[in-house]
C-alpha cells in the first residue's frame, strides 16, 4: 500500500476514535444548569460568543434619544420582555428562583458593549443559553428601547432607584399570595439593584 493512503487511513481511523470517545464521554458529563463547567468550557464558550458577536454587530448607534417619555417607554419593554429573567434593575435577580447555566449578567457589566452589539444579542439572542431571540417578534424600535433602559441603568435617579425597589417587593407580595411564603423569608429578587 501506498505511504500516502496508509497516512490518511490512519487520521481518518484517529479521529474516528477521538470523535467516538467524546460521544461515550459527554452525554456522562453534567450539563445540569444547576452546576458550573470548568474553566476551559467556560473560556471557549466565552471565546465564541464574544467574538460572534463583535464580529457580526455591525456600528450602529441607538436612534432614541434618552428623552424622559422615551425612558419610561423603555423602562415598560424591559419590564414586559426582560425582567423576568434579568430584574427590572438588571441585577440578574430573576422571577423564576431558577439557576442559569450561562448565568444571567449583571446588566452593569454589560456598559463596554457598543450599541450595536447590545442591539446584535437581543435581536438574536444566544443558542443553547436562556437568552432569547427578539428580532422575529418585535419591531427594531422595541429592541432599541431595551438598549436605552440598559443604557439608563447606571443613571437612575435615586427617586427611580426606590420606585423600581417597591415595584420589586410587590411583584414579591403578590408572587406570596398565590405560591405561599417562599422558604425561609426569602425574597423574589435578592440581588441588590446596581449603583
Ligand atoms: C428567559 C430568560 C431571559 C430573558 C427573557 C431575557 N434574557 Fe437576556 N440573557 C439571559 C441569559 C441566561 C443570558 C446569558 C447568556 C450567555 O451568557 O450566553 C442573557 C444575556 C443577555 C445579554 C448579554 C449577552 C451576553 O453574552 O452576556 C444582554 C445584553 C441581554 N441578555 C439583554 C436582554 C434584554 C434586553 C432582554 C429583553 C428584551 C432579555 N435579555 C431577555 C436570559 C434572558
Amino acid at each position: 500500500m501506498n505511504k500516502v493512503l496508509l497516512y490518511w487511513i490512519a487520521t481518518i481511523g484517529l479521529l474516528a476514535a477521538v470523535l467516538a470517545a467524546a460521544m461515550l464521554i459527554l452525554p456522562r458529563v453534567n450539563w445540569s444548569a444547576t452546576a458550573s463547567p470548568g474553566d476551559i468550557e467556560t473560556k471557549i464558550a466565552n471565546y465564541i460568543i464574544r467574538n460572534w458577536i463583535t464580529i457580526n454587530a455591525g456600528h450602529r448607534t441607538n436612534p432614541l434619544s434618552e428623552t424622559a417619555a422615551n425612558v419610561q417607554s423603555a423602562k415598560g419593554e424591559f419590564s414586559e420582555h426582560c425582567a423576568l429573567c434579568h430584574g427590572l434593575d438588571g441585577s440578574g435577580g430573576n422571577h423564576l428562583e431558577a439557576d442559569f447555566y450561562p448565568p444571567i449578567p449583571q446588566i452593569n457589566e454589560l456598559q463596554s458593549w457598543t450599541d450595536a452589539e447590545l442591539f446584535f444579542v437581543i435581536a438574536n439572542g444566544i443558542r443553547l443559553s436562556a437568552m432569547p431571540g427578539f428580532s422575529a417578534h418585535h419591531s427594531a424600535e422595541d429592541i432599541w428601547k431595551s438598549v436605552l433602559w440598559v443604557r439608563h441603568l447606571p443613571k437612575l435617579t435615586p427617586a427611580e432607584r426606590e420606585t423600581i425597589r417597591h415595584e420589586i417587593g410587590s411583584e414579591t407580595e403578590a408572587h406570596e399570595k398565590t405560591m405561599g411564603p417562599m422558604p425561609g423569608g426569602m425574597k423574589m429578587r435578592q440581588a441588590t439593584p446596581n449603583p
